[in-house]
């Protein structure tokens, strides 16, 4: 079954779509360069206003030129066979592999099989929905290329409180915080959420913290260089997640820096159509036409600059916090 997708989807894969070229053609004096996507998707994706079928991440990945030598596409059992299937028809002659099962298990697999490429440019795109991929997992990968080398795998992140908020507030509490703990390598977390739920802070401010609890753990317990956030927003502007970038590489970050203010630029006009969509849908099943109250798409506006970096700060700095363990995963 294809998956429905909105515009901040789109967005976040316009994302990929151009920063993969960038990175493959940064390095493309090394022989080899790699890919990984720990949660690649179905093979089918629809845009949920209009229909139209929308590439995933695998897709986007294998068509770009220039591009990586070697993928590894994880994925569950339940979508891994035909993901595969129709990534063999489509790209008979791209050298990739569809791993199925949890990406937290068979991680360990695919680096021992990708040995000796250790010194191969690698990114890695982890579009989870809330909180799958484990911080073993991604410290796995930040020492996959050894003690000394100058820099690691680049990694690509979804973050999202919005989806942890509403996990925690489900009806299996219990085991979904130990899954966040998972995530996040350390209990501290939950001093933000506690907090939110004695209103200490807004819902604005949870998502900042928790947004810079991971970016906090990827520079200061990992050692990565720069780590970069964009939100991705509904129409009512609040955020649905934040794409969170780490890498060692100033090339790299400079071209995610430029990424981002486009997808910035992007955003109001995709919001404003998806309003526009959303009224027309309301209007056909309502049987009402008032096709002249739409709203009408706003014309871009050219700002300088509508995103801008920002650094991570010392969560412990916050009056509500306690250190509560000395987390996992040391600097690689
Ligand atoms: C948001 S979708 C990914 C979309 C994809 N990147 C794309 O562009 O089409 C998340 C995917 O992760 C998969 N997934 C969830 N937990 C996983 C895990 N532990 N290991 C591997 N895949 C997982 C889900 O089956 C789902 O297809």
């Amino acid at each position: 079954m294809a998956r429905e997708w909105s515009y901040w989807t789109s967005n976040k894969l316009q994302i990929l779509g151009d920063y993969i070229p960038a990175f493959n053609t940064a390095s493309k004096r090394s022989e080899e360069r790699l890919y990984l996507d720990l949660m690649a998707g179905r093979p089918e994706n629809v845009q949920r206003l209009t229909g139209e079928v929308i590439d995933g991440s695998p897709r986007r990945v294998l068509s770009a030129a220039p591009g990586f030598t070697r993928h590894y596409f994880f994925e569950l059992p339940s979508n891994a066979g035909e993901l595969d299937a129709v990534l063999r028809k489509d790209f008979p002659l791209k050298n990739f592999r569809v791993v199925s099962g949890d990406c937290n298990r068979t991680i360990d697999g695919v680096l021992a099989e990708l040995r000796d490429f250790r010194w191969a440019p690698t990114f890695v795109f982890i579009d989870q929905q809330a909180a799958e991929v484990e911080w073993e997992t991604l410290v796995k990968l930040a020492r996959f290329k050894g003690e000394g080398a100058k820099t690691k795998p680049e990694l690509w992140l979804l973050v999202s409180p919005a989806f942890v908020a509403r996990g925690v507030g489900g009806r299996k509490s219990h085991a979904f915080r130990e899954k966040v703990t998972r995530f996040y390598g350390t209990c501290n977390w939950l001093n933000i959420q506690e907090a939110r739920e004695a209103r200490e802070i807004s819902g604005e401010e949870y998502r900042d913290e928790m947004v810079n609890l991971i970016r906090h753990q990827l520079a200061e317990r990992l050692g990565y260089k720069f780590t970069q956030r964009i939100p991705m927003r509904m129409t009512n502007k609040s955020t649905i997640y934040d794409m969170v970038f780490a890498g060692d590489h100033d090339v790299g970050d400079k071209i995610m820096q430029h990424l981002y203010n486009k997808a910035a630029e992007r955003e109001p006009e995709m919001m404003a159509e998806a309003c526009r969509l959303k009224a027309l849908q309301q209007e056909e099943q309502s049987g009402k036409f008032a096709l002249f109250d739409l709203p009408p798409v706003t014309p871009q506006v050219k700002v300088d600059k509508l995103w801008r970096p920002t650094s991570y700060w010392q969560p412990g700095t916050r009056k509500w916090w306690t250190e509560r363990d000395r987390g996992l995963g040391a600097r690689p």
